[in-house]
């Protein structure tokens, strides 16, 4: 799998000094690799510009006009609020706060990268899904860009250069990039939202000013998952069929696994931000389900209580793995007391997938 090469890289602010400069904010490592962080895609780049659009060519045609007018071209503009704002974190929050910019920035960027190379290299065989891959990668670079400049404010700096060469690449076909990227661009979405809606009912749990940003953002991610809902309906067979109903109930549960226990073990974000990280992702699983009714042909049943019973198990485990890593000791005695875990990791997951799903014409009937 060879990275892509990274031919741009999202502009950082003027009003940051250089890195490797006297006066640089100090350049973050990146976090470690998990499961839980995360990951940069490849692609099968000739499948890709192969691809033909005309099933639903219209659509796509009407976003990609949507992403040339550029709505939030003046929007990420850091104003006078975030003067000194950085300053007023306690210590545990401001902790917490960088890992949510490191991971939201990362996110983003891998999000650029991927748009940007394949806009690249489709470009001459199929000029109009390469143009809106463009579109996308600019949002992407602006969004990255903006939670790099944030992370500035704390005296830290993730050195995108470094993670776009030393970062490895997951390799999917086309049919799983659209439904691993669909879903992110929803889910980012919904948890935007949700935490701008929440602020707007609770100014005073406003810890910084950049969720103010969050409600045009997340119209950019709204759109993101729209182009990537109307790229599916152009290829019907990834959303048609018995492989495509057991891929996208994989690819809906992994995302929503990997979320929940994430944002549980980091629930001292949310906290600070007056939030109940289950009650919050509760609410955006429940949301991304429900608009991936509009396009996968089956979503999860998150009515059912056993899927959150199931999600707990993979909380406690996950807590315990994190004890075991803590608790130190030489590697081989660590992996033994970690096996039964995972192991109980993996029959959870198991029996999460084998839970029957709800088929999206019973779930929205109008919208399909
Ligand atoms: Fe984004
Ligand atoms: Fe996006």
């Amino acid at each position: 799998m060879v990275p892509p090469a990274a031919t741009a890289s999202p502009s950082t602010s003027q009003d940051i000094p250089r890195l490797g400069t006297p006066d640089a904010p100090a350049v973050k490592d990146p976090v470690k690799d998990t499961i839980l962080t995360p990951r940069f895609y490849t692609t099968d780049f000739e499948a890709m510009a192969a691809m033909d659009l005309r099933p639903n060519e219209e659509e796509l045609e009407a976003i990609c006009e949507e992403f040339r007018k550029d709505y939030n071209r003046h929007h990420f503009v850091r104003n006078e609020t975030f003067d000194g704002a950085a300053d007023k974190l306690d210590p545990e929050t401001r902790k917490v706060f960088v890992e949510f910019l490191e991971q939201s920035c990362t996110s983003e960027f891998s999000g650029f990268l991927l748009y940007k190379e394949l806009s690249r290299r489709i470009k001459e065989k199929n000029p109009l899904l390469a143009e809106c891959f463009a579109h996308m990668a600019r949002d992407e670079a602006r969004h990255a860009g903006f939670l790099n400049k944030s992370m500035a404010d704390f005296g830290l700096q993730l050195d995108l250069g470094f993670l776009t060469a030393n970062k490895s690449y997951t390799f999917f076909k086309p049919k799983f990039i659209f439904y691993a990227t669909y879903l992110s661009e929803k889910i980012g979405y919904w948890r935007y939202i949700a935490i701008f809606r929440h602020l707007e009912r609770h100014p005073e749990s406003k810890i910084y000013p950049i969720f103010n940003l969050f409600e045009n953002w997340c119209q950019d991610e709204n759109r993101h998952g729209d182009f990537f809902d109307a790229l599916m309906k152009a290829q019907p067979d990834t959303v048609r069929g018995f492989s495509a109903r057991l891929w996208c109930r994989f690819f809906l549960l992994a995302v929503f696994a990997t979320m929940y226990v994430r944002d549980v073990a980091r629930k001292e974000f949310y906290e600070a931000l007056g939030l109940d990280a289950r009650d919050y992702d509760k609410y955006v699983i429940a949301k991304t389900n429900e608009t991936s009714a509009r396009v996968f042909p089956v979503v999860l049943d998150v009515d059912n209580p056993k899927f959150w019973q199931r999600l707990e198990r993979l909380v406690t485990n996950n807590a315990a793995l994190s004890a075991a890593d803590a608790a130190g000791g030489p590697a081989p005695l660590r992996a033994l007391r970690k096996l039964p875990l995972w192991a109980a990791n993996g029959l959870e997951m198991a029996k999460l997938f084998l839970m029957a799903p709800i088929r999206s014409e019973q779930f929205q009937p109008a919208v399909r």
